[in-house]
């Protein structure tokens, strides 16, 4: 793959996902060859630092990432890594960085290709946007890219008078809104497991699939991230986001070409498509202190009197021909008891129970158990009779592990940023999906809805089993890969 020389620059440079996640997969895309020393990185931000600060925690950052020591980091920031400091973050502070970047591409010989990279508090958004926008840096003669990090907007509303914003000095075909979760395999292999192996799509239907569930579950708390959590919570945090893109990837209709208009086109037609949410379809819950660990109000950083949401289950119907009458549950929180993300697409029962007369025969519906973290892996469960007497059935599986099959997967932010060097959007999120999506989960923000305790190391609160109960069903995690 041939990447344009260009200059990257990083807003937010010295903050935690630039050293947790971009730094380390700009440095391994390096590394292997995927992008050369004609890729240069310019870090910014308001605190007052030098390059070789910047430097220093750049290397500082590769080696907790497990990629530090070697003479190739060192070569690497000494020849492609900058830092440029933003102060007050005034009009004639952005034009001085338009002015650095103009030198540095000048000195190294590029074409005025740039990408920004906002990895900042949604906060600071509009204003680094209309402060990129106004000191012309996004007119440099080569291509233009605004790179933006989840999440986009806390409604409808404010999601709206953002794309708005953006729109006065950006195209949509130059804006990259990152969900991280369609960087990683399993979640693009939704698409070719789906739409290049016949078998499935015959039975991808109401007529075959009784429901799906979708479980996004972190065994952590809140940790650092109380400042913005509690201003958010479940449903903003993983919900309009992460969820719904794996809630369209799943239940999506083939898209005409692979290209990202046409698939962008089938994935909001999936969010349109759901029928409205009412109150009875929505459980909210918030940890108490349980399994050695604090409740979410002891947590530091949170109020006593918080009524953020940690947890939230759903239940949804999207209405269309293929998937009319079979409910998708969703559920998510934080402390529960593994991190695990997964998809469970739970196939009908057997019209006809041939074995029901015997003991130890009841039937298992199939499960085909889509896992995305920690391991990232397909499970197909089925029946099996069991050896000798009595006549028993037992589920066994088909597994295979991405892990097991072709070593080491690529960080989803390797992927992501690739793409956005190459001008790629599949994976990116497109104004429409973010607007109907806040659209459809409006009603399962902050609008007086009871909040459920919970303790802390388990699966959520009792009315989230209610929620399948009622309609005969159970909710299926799958352990261990
Ligand atoms: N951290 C993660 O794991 C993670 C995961 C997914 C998505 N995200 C998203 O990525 C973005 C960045 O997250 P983060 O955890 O790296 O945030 P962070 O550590 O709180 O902040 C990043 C940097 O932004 C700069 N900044 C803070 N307030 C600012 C303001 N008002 N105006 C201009 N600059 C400001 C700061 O640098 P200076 O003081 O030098 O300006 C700070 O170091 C957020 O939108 C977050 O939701 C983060």
């Amino acid at each position: 793959m041939n990447i344009p020389s260009h200059i990257f620059t990083i807003f937010g440079a010295s903050g935690d996902l630039t050293k947790r996640k971009i730094l380390p997969a700009l440095f391994h895309l390096f590394a292997e060859g995927r992008i050369g020393p004609d890729c240069i990185i310019v870090g910014t931000g308001r605190k007052q630092m030098d390059d070789e600060t910047f430097r220093d925690l750049t290397l500082e950052a590769l080696a907790e990432a497990g990629f530090g020591g070697g003479e190739n980091a060192a070569k690497w920031c000494t020849g492609c890594i900058f830092y440029h400091c933003l102060g007050d973050g005034s009009p004639e502070n952005y034009k001085r960085l338009g002015e650095r970047l103009a030198g540095l591409e000048k000195e190294h010989g590029l074409p005025g290709n740039r990408a920004f990279y906002l990895a900042l508090p949604p906060d600071a958004f509009p204003q680094v946007i209309e402060n990129i926008g106004e000191a012309g840096l996004a007119d440099s003669g080569g291509w233009s890219r605004l790179v933006i990090e989840k999440p986009f907007g806390r409604d409808l509303d404010s999601a709206l008078r953002l794309n708005e914003h953006i729109h006065r000095w950006f195209e949509e075909d130059q804006i990259y809104r990152i969900d991280h979760y369609l960087g990683k395999e399993t979640v693009q292999n939704l698409l070719v497991f789906r739409f290049a192996n016949a078998m499935f799509e015959s039975i991808w239907n109401r007529d075959r699939i009784d429901h799906i569930q979708i479980t996004v579950a972190e065994s952590l708390g809140v940790e650092h991230r109380a400042r913005y959590y509690d201003k958010a919570g479940a449903v903003r945090d993983m919900v309009q986001n992460h969820i719904a893109q794996l809630l369209t990837m799943i239940t999506m209709e083939v898209p005409g070409r692979f290209e990202p208009r046409a698939i962008m086109r089938e994935k909001v037609k999936v969010l349109r498509s759901i029928m409205p949410l009412q109150p009875g379809d929505i459980v909210l819950g918030q940890y108490d202190a349980g399994d050695g660990k604090p409740g979410y109000r002891d947590e530091e950083g949170t109020g006593e009197d918080s009524i953020t949401p940690t947890f939230a289950a759903i239940r949804l119907h999207v209405d269309t021909w293929r998937w009319k009458g079979t409910p998708i549950y969703i559920r998510t929180g934080k402390r529960m008891p593994v991190k695990t993300t997964q998809i469970s697409v739970v196939f009908e029962h057997p019209p006809v129970c041939f074995f029901r007369a015997m003991e130890g025969c009841t039937p298992r519906p199939n499960i085909l158990n889509i896992s995305i973290q920690p391991d990232e892996s397909f499970t197909l469960s089925f029946d099996v009779k069991k050896p000798g007497e009595p006549f028993t059935l037992e589920s066994q599986d088909l597994h295979f592990s991405y892990a097991d099959t072709f070593g080491r997967l690529p960080d989803a932010y390797e992927t992501l940023l690739l793409d956005i060097m190459t001008g790629d959007q599949t994976l990116f999120v497109h104004a429409d999906e973010v607007e109907a999506s806040w659209k459809f989960f409006e009603p399962a923000l902050d609008h007086g809805l009871p909040l459920a305790r919970y303790a802390a190391g388990t699966w959520g609160p009792d009315e989230v089993a209610e929620l399948l109960l009622r309609e005969g069903r159970t909710w299926s995690v799958r352990q261990g890969g």
